[in-house]
């Protein structure tokens, strides 16, 4: 695949101070630790690939991010701020949206009222139709969409790409500083898959941080700039995307480390084994 923009040429600095860190962060679910001590570091104006076999605590780590569990212990700091997000609502408010793999989008409904969901503009409380067209339409605009022919297209007879982007476009609408992408290109053949890259890559290019998770290393590849490796609940890799070959991630996700020839620029956190129970929810997405 090809894909014009090229990873690890953010022009963000990799030095810029974070928009989110996590310190030390923790969650168990009864006797299964599924989060162990993990730092994270996401930056605005860059894309953030997270990656890690399943079962390895990506989506538990999301969701702490987005309020729908919280955190057992460790800090979250937001612009540098120690902050509470205790609910799925803090974190929209500071500038934090998820768009989940199952995208949560009714196809019964057109662009515009998918893109307002729940959350519809109101003036002298009548739903204000034409500013919420408009700016569904500058929306997609300006992240470059032209693959949708008319904003009141029933989201039914979009393509699965077409729905990614409306999906996107949803929670870039908020004013938001970060926002985090489930898997956005399992269900998408080539063609859209790499129109949902670019559109990723652009997220960033305007400005906004983006959080990535795939199991697709061509795809982290082609848009991240920097990768944090999920191991059995800990942060083990913080590396550069231009740093690591497609061979290095596979090795980080599967716990091999990396050999030392690695190359500069690499943090590498060694890892004591250890293998948690099966539970029943183990494996049943990623
Ligand atoms: N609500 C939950 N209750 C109990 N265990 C859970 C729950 N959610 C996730 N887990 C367990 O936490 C581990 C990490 O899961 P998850 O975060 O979904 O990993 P990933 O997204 O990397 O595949 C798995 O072992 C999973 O079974
Ligand atoms: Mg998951």
């Amino acid at each position: 695949m090809t894909v014009t923009t090229t990873s690890g040429d953010a022009f963000v600095s990799p030095d810029s101070p974070p928009l989110l860190s996590l310190r030390k962060v923790n969650k168990s679910f009864g006797a299964v630790d599924v989060l162990k001590d993990v730092d994270l570091d996401v930056r605005l104006g860059r894309v953030t690939a997270l990656v890690g076999d399943n079962g390895a605590g990506k989506s538990t780590l999301i969701k702490g991010i987005a309020g729908i569990y919280s955190f057992d212990s460790g800090e979250y700091f937001w612009e540098g701020q120690p902050v509470e997000v205790a609910n799925p609502k803090d974190a929209n408010a500071i500038g934090i949206e998820v768009v989940y793999q199952d995208l949560a989008l009714c196809d019964n409904l057109d662009i515009v009222q998918n893109m307002f969901l729940g959350r519809e503009e109101t003036s002298a409380a009548v739903l204000d139709e034409i500013t919420m067209e408009e700016r569904a339409k500058s929306t997609l605009a300006g992240l470059s969409v032209r693959t949708v022919k008319s904003v009141r297209q029933k989201v039914a007879s979009l393509s699965g790409g077409q729905r990614q982007t409306v999906a996107i476009a949803r929670a870039v609408l908020w004013n938001s500083k970060l926002v985090i992408l489930d898997e956005p290109t399992a269900a998408l053949g080539v063609a859209q898959t790499e129109q949902v890259l670019r559109l990723v890559r652009r997220l960033a290019d305007n400005g906004l941080a983006v959080i990535l998770i795939s199991h697709n290393m061509n795809d982290v590849l082609a848009v991240a700039d920097d990768i944090a490796v999920l191991y059995l609940g800990r942060c083990t890799a913080h590396v550069q995307a231009k740093d690591v070959t497609h061979s290095q991630v596979v090795e980080l996700i599967t716990g091999g480390g990396l050999a030392p020839s690695s190359g500069d620029g690499i943090e590498v956190v060694p890892v004591e084994l250890h293998i948690d129970a099966p539970t029943a929810e183990q494996g049943d997405e990623s």
